[in-house]
């Protein structure tokens, strides 16, 4: 049974001066906060237990606010990151909690709107090894880890590519096997002295391991001020139409 973790450590400092007093996971996206967003995206798709790693000072107004789980009918740890040094970092925290199991990582940043498309997605990963990577096609790809694809495959992820080769970003959704424990620990911090996510899928990518979906609904990375309105905008109008219950 695959096991999920979401990471909502990191410092925020693009959403000054709020993450100064309260994690960036924890500020509103219209009438929730922005961490029930990835919490709901894998319990539809079909997850049961939940790992939440923050940094050590968040992880009580965490605890405070989704205690074990059961209003999520999830189960819910937690785990504390030492610092922001990367989400890979953050990943690795996560061994001992998946136990040879296959996971589901979500940055709890992210936003997904189609959550049947996610249930596909790890259902069919179920019946497979390596990585499989959620992309999205962006009109802006000098932005983003952009992935090059053939058939099946992903073939190259290049970040913020000068001369993009596709419209497809790597989204903040990442399916492992649990060979990625192993491939975390020979990473080395990068310039900006974190352990980077891309250099955990260029390894799958380069071992022909990596495999894709395309995101058919919304995506948003709520990081900045402006994709935190447009994501509150979205579900404002979501919720007059359908309004969510979280049970
Ligand atoms: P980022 O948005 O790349 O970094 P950040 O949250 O520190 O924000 P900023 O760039 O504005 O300073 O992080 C993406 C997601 O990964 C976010 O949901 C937080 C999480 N994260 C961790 O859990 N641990 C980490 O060490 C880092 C860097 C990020």
């Amino acid at each position: 049974m695959i096991k999920g973790v979401i990471l909502a450590g990191g410092q925020g400092t693009r959403l000054r001066p709020f993450t100064h007093l309260i994690n960036k996971h924890l500020l509103p996206v219209y009438d929730k906060p922005l961490i029930y967003y990835p919490l709901l995206a894998m319990r539809n798709a079909g997850i049961k237990e939940i790992l939440l790693t923050s940094n050590k000072e968040d992880l009580p107004n965490f605890k405070k606010l989704l205690g074990s789980g059961s209003e999520f009918n999830l189960r819910i740890t937690y785990a504390a990151q030492n610092g922001p040094k990367g989400i890979a970092h953050a990943l690795a925290l996560a061994e001992k909690f998946a136990n040879g199991a296959k996971i589901a990582v979500m940055l709890g940043d992210n936003i997904f709107t189609n959550h049947e498309q996610i249930k596909s997605g790890v259902a069919a990963f179920a019946k497979d090894g390596g990585a499989r990577l959620f992309l999205k096609e962006v009109p802006d790809p000098e932005r983003f880890g952009i992935a090059e694809v053939h058939q099946a495959r992903i073939t190259s992820i290049i970040e913020k590519p000068k001369s993009p080769l596709s419209n497809l970003a790597v989204t903040g959704l990442y399916l492992y096997d649990s060979d990625v424990f192993a491939i975390v620990k020979t990473l080395k911090p990068s310039e900006r002295g974190e352990l980077e996510i891309t250099d955990v899928n260029n390894y799958y990518v380069k071992n022909g391991l990596a495999r894709y979906d395309i995101v058919k609904g919304d995506w948003i990375d709520a990081g900045t001020f402006d994709s935190l309105v447009h994501a509150s905008m979205l579900m404002l109008k979501k919720n007059r139409e359908f309004p969510v219950d979280i049970t």
